[in-house]
Formats: C-alpha cells, sequence, structure tokens
C-alpha cells in the first residue's frame, strides 16, 4: 500500500534529485485571472512564467498545488470525481525537451512507483493543421521501451486552459493498463471502457492563444507543464476502486460512520451522502481557509462556497449526521493538510466559525422552506375546493416552478421535497422541475459567460495595472494609519482591483479621498517600477512588505516604485506609473471584522 503522503514525498525525492526547486503551491482563488472563479491545475498560476516572465525560484519547479474543479460537481459522490484535488506538478520554464521529460516520466513511473513497463501505455499528439504530428515523443516512448503507443487527436492530446486563451499544446498522456480485455479491436485509452486509466499528463505548451477565437502562435520560449493527480494515483497504485476509500477521505467517512444513523453503504443514496459531505466540506474549507478570505454569498467564490456548505448540509440530513460534527471534520482535514497548505493552518478558526454560520444561516432557511412548502399545499388545497364548487378536479400535484421555487430560493433539495409531497399523498411535476431548473441554468451560463469573458493575454495588460495599483494603494494606507497595516487578500479582474486590509473603522471620505491623492501622485510623478530577486532574508532586511511568505523558495522577487513602495511579489506589473492613468476608489466597505475592503478602478 502507497499513501498519499508517500507519493507526494517520492514526486518531491524525484524531482529535486533532478535539480528541480520545490516551491509552495499557489492560492486555491487565482490572483490575476479573472477568467475561472478557482485554481483548476497546477500551471494555472503559473501562466505569466509559461508566457516568458521568470521565475523568482528558476526555471526548473515542481510543487503540489489544490485545486477546485466544479464542472464535474453533480457526479461527486460516485468512484472517482471529485471538487477538490491535489495535483503534483513539474516545470521546465523556457525550455522543451520532450525526450528528457519523457525520460523522466518513465523513470519516476517504473522505479520509483514500481509499476512494470508492461502495464504502461501512453498516448500522443496525431497532428492537425494546429500543429505536426508529435513524431519525437512517440519515438521517446518506444525508446524506453513502451509497447504500446497511441496516436490520438486533438480532443484527447492537447491541453489548453478552460477558456481556451492562454499558452497550450499538444500532450503526453501516460495511462496504466487494469489488465481488463480490450473491449474491442479498436481499444485505446480513448475509450472509456475502464482498461486504461490516466495518471499523468506531460503538456508540451509549445504554443499560445493570446485572445478568444484567434489562431495558436508559437511561443518563444516554449514550456513543459505537467500534472498528476494525487488521489487517483494512489486509488490506481494500491488497486482500489475509489478515491473514497484511502487517505484522508477514508478517515473522515470511518469518522462520519461514527456519528450517523443510516450507514455507509446501506443505499446508493446514503453512500453518495457520505462521500458528497467528505468532499464538500474539504472544498469549503480551503476555499474558507484561503487567504483571500472569501465568505459564503450569492455570487462567484461565494455562490459556489455556499452550495459546498448547503448540500452538505443536506445530506447531513439524509444520513442522520449532525451538522455539529462539521467541525471535527475541518480540524481532520487542517491536521493533515495544514503542512503543505499554510493558509489553512494559519485560518483555522475563522474557517469554522465561518462554516458554523452559514450552516446555522441554512438550517433556518430549511425551516423556513417547511413553512413554504406547507403554504404551497394549503394553496393547492383551496384551489382543489374552488375547482370542486365548478365540479371540476384537481390533481394532487405540486408545479415543477414551486418545487424550483423552493429550491432555488429555499435551497430544499428536490428530493426533500418530493418525500414530503408523498408523505402527504402528493405527486411531483419531475418534467416541470426539470425544465426550470434548465432554464435557470441557461441564464447563469449566459451571465457568467458576461462576467467572466475574455481571456488571460489580452487583459493581461489592465490586471497587471491594477497590480501596480494597490501596492500604492498599500503604501498609502501604511502611511497612513501605519505600518502594522497589512494586505489581507487581493483580486485583481482586468476591470476593478479589490483589496483587503486591517483597519478597525469605516474610511471617512476625507480618507478616501487623501488615499486616491496619494496614488494619483504617484502616478503623476511617472515612477519607474523596477525589480530585484533576492533570499528571503534580505528582501525582510530590505524593508520590503512582504504578504505571501514562500516556505520552499527561498528567492523572491521584490517590486520597488521608487521611494513610495517595496513589496515582495510575484508580479506581473507595470513598467511606469504613468501606465495607470488616473486612480479612482468606487467603493469602501467592510469585509470581516477588523478587515476593510476597497475596490479600486484605473479611468
Ligand atoms: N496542465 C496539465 C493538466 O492539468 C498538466 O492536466
Amino acid at each position: 500500500m502507497i499513501t498519499d503522503v508517500e507519493l507526494k514525498n517520492l514526486w518531491f525525492k524525484f524531482f529535486e534529485s533532478k535539480s528541480f526547486k520545490r516551491i509552495e503551491g499557489y492560492s486555491i482563488i487565482p490572483e490575476n485571472d479573472p477568467t475561472v472563479l478557482f485554481t483548476t491545475a497546477g500551471m494555472h498560476p503559473l501562466v505569466p512564467y509559461l508566457l516568458g516572465e521568470p521565475h523568482p525560484a528558476g526555471n526548473k519547479i515542481c510543487d503540489i498545488q489544490r485545486c477546485i474543479r466544479t464542472t464535474d460537481i453533480d457526479e461527486v459522490g460516485d468512484d472517482t470525481h471529485l471538487t477538490f484535488f491535489e495535483m503534483l506538478g513539474n516545470w521546465f520554464l523556457g525550455e522543451c525537451d520532450k525526450e528528457k521529460m519523457i525520460e523522466y516520466s518513465f523513470e519516476f513511473l517504473t522505479k520509483y512507483l514500481k509499476i512494470p513497463k508492461e502495464k504502461l501505455a501512453t498516448t500522443v499528439f496525431a497532428g492537425d493543421e494546429t500543429a505536426p504530428k508529435d513524431e519525437v515523443a512517440y519515438n521517446a516512448w518506444k525508446k524506453c521501451g513502451i509497447k504500446e503507443v497511441f496516436y490520438l487527436n486533438k480532443k484527447h492530446n492537447w491541453w489548453a486552459l478552460g477558456g481556451g486563451v492562454g499558452p497550450c499544446g499538444p500532450d503526453t498522456e501516460m495511462f496504466f493498463d487494469t489488465g481488463k480485455p480490450k473491449c474491442s479491436e479498436n481499444c485505446s485509452p480513448a475509450c472509456d471502457c475502464g482498461k486504461y486509466i490516466e495518471i499523468w499528463n506531460d503538456v508540451f505548451m509549445q504554443y499560445v492563444v493570446e485572445k478568444e477565437g484567434e489562431k495558436v502562435k508559437q511561443l518563444k520560449k516554449p514550456n513543459i507543464d505537467t500534472g498528476m493527480g494525487l488521489e487517483r494515483t494512489v486509488v490506481i497504485l494500491n488497486g482500489l476502486k475509489s478515491v473514497y476509500d484511502c487517505g484522508i477521505l477514508k478517515e473522515v467517512i470511518d469518522f462520519i460512520s461514527s456519528k450517523a444513523k443510516v450507514k455507509y453503504l446501506e443505499n446508493e443514496n446514503s453512500k453518495r451522502s457520505y462521500r458528497i459531505i467528505a468532499d464538500h466540506l474539504r472544498s469549503a474549507l480551503f476555499i474558507l481557509g484561503d487567504a483571500h478570505g472569501v465568505l459564503p454569498s450569492n455570487v462567484g467564490q461565494g455562490y459556489i462556497l455556499r452550495r459546498f456548505i448547503r448540500r452538505a448540509v443536506n445530506c447531513a440530513r439524509n444520513i442522520g449526521f449532525e451538522t455539529k460534527y462539521f467541525e471535527n471534520i475541518l480540524n481532520m482535514y487542517v491536521d493533515r493538510h495544514g503542512e503543505d497548505y499554510s493558509d489553512i493552518k494559519r485560518n483555522r478558526e475563522f474557517a469554522i466559525s465561518e462554516l458554523n454560520k452559514e450552516v446555522e444561516k441554512f438550517s433556518k432557511a430549511l425551516e423556513e422552506g417547511h413553512k413554504e412548502f406547507d403554504k404551497v399545499i394549503n394553496g393547492i388545497e383551496k384551489h382543489k375546493e374552488f375547482a370542486k364548487s365548478k365540479g371540476e378536479v384537481v390533481p394532487n400535484i405540486i408545479s415543477g416552478k414551486a418545487c424550483f421555487r423552493l429550491y432555488d430560493t429555499f435551497g430544499f433539495p428536490f428530493e426533500l421535497t418530493k418525500e414530503l409531497a408523498s408523505e402527504r399523498g402528493y405527486e411531483v411535476d419531475e418534467e416541470g422541475y426539470k425544465k426550470a431548473f434548465e432554464e435557470h441554468q441557461e441564464k447563469s451560463r449566459t451571465a457568467s459567460a458576461g462576467t467572466f469573458k475574455g481571456g488571460l493575454a489580452d487583459t493581461s495588460m489592465a490586471s497587471a495595472h491594477l497590480h501596480t495599483a494597490t501596492h500604492l494603494l498599500m503604501a498609502g494606507l501604511r502611511k497612513m494609519f501605519g505600518n502594522g497595516v497589512m494586505q489581507k487578500g487581493s483580486n485583481i479582474t482586468p476591470e476593478r482591483m479589490r483589496l483587503d486590509f486591517n483597519v478597525d473603522h469605516k474610511l471617512t471620505p476625507e480618507e478616501i479621498k487623501n488615499l486616491e491623492d496619494f496614488v494619483n501622485d504617484a502616478i503623476k510623478k511617472a515612477i519607474p517600477v523596477t525589480y530585484e530577486e533576492m533570499s528571503i532574508d534580505d528582501a525582510k532586511k530590505s524593508g520590503a512588505v512582504g504578504v505571501f511568505e514562500s516556505k520552499y523558495g527561498d528567492v523572491v522577487k521584490v517590486y520597488t516604485i521608487g521611494d513610495v513602495s517595496k513589496e515582495i511579489c510575484g508580479g506581473p506589473h507595470a513598467k511606469n506609473t504613468a501606465d495607470l492613468h488616473h486612480f479612482k476608489i468606487v467603493k469602501e466597505e467592510s469585509s470581516s471584522a477588523g478587515i476593510r475592503r476597497i475596490k479600486a478602478i484605473l479611468d
């Protein structure tokens, strides 16, 4: 049995032996990328470096990245899907030696993970009008002695970020052959018969899409980006069936079992409920515990967080598991993951207390939902009486719209409505509910397509300018309120910047005006923005303000804006403050206790 911790240690041991530098993974909330809500892959926070910016830790790095993917949220509860997962990654920045990376991959899989080479199959890009057939990768695998190397098309062997914009390229994927017989003559890793299971992906990032809809261009400095899903690989290596059968997820399932009224494997529904609680609470912890301080709300990341928590509450209800134990589960996760992800360790108490608040709020909403349900039934009963007086008959059916309203406004899961309805001798209009649900989904898709339009490359300039404005604003705040003021979170979209900081009162209009003047003065002075790389200790000695201390990277970048600001930061930034034109604060509000939030734009 190889555990998740062992696999992680082997990963770092191997790559460090090949001179890769370990860096701490990045936040779960993308810093400068408005196109997605969460970090979805190890390469995601590294996009500026994949596009040519030098990385402070050098050009060979490795890490373990916390990721959240919500595309398959409805599948969670089966054997393989998770919303939160950890991705092991390594990168060659500005270098794309496919043969070397394939040799490394082969060595790691066969010598470190001890997978016999006969159990491995790989795929490479077959070529099309975008890029040629990847014969280099094919030959490299053959040289290693891999028998089954498949050429597959773009659908399978081309990797790009969700929106399609950004660095991209052909990849080679590695599969574990489970030994099942081939499902047909053409059986390959492209089919989903279960014979081949993917374990690792090496992406050759030789191209970039600069704007939505544009063709791919060659990158001046190509890279290699690789990713291995931790949980999934542990399951395969141990010959297990489900990601919930090992590691911390199993420990959490066992804990729930010790407290819940319904058994884990009592039925399909109970199994799913246990698993959803285990998965969703981990995602919720990582969002609440992030340095950005996201709270449950009805938009963006806050909305997803709310969904995770509420769904966990509903599932707890299904299996008779008291929500007071959610706290224990969060603590189990912090104990297990805190060493790798210092944010959740630092914000343990905050995350627990915010989770409890949301659980309580939702439990009240559920109560309201029950009242609303009674109203719906009473309404139908009245209608029935009226119809009866006219000699008509109204069936005992709750309309799809009413079911959807119970779900959407009161968080009532459809299954719950159905259950209560049947207790009262009613049926529900399932088709109508589905229709209302789909209409709503369509609306939110259109809305979010609007919100998150635009890509990385075309918006990176605006984001870089706003990033520089954040440093200037931070300097203004420290000048005004003293050096105890620190950044408590930041989020930048191409349209605006948001900065959270610790000041204990609502800023007065005069203070806001002074801050704007401070930043605009620095803009008028046209100060060059420069950076230097130095050790963390030298950076501290130089008086640089540091928010996110790196645990593994000794070398950091220090950005200096004349004598106005000096901050440890990854960048990217404007070249000169004059690029910012004019700074305007559009909102000042409370973020949480003792933390204020400013939203500002450049116009
Ligand atoms: N970026 C690649 C992936 O996520 C490695 O699969």
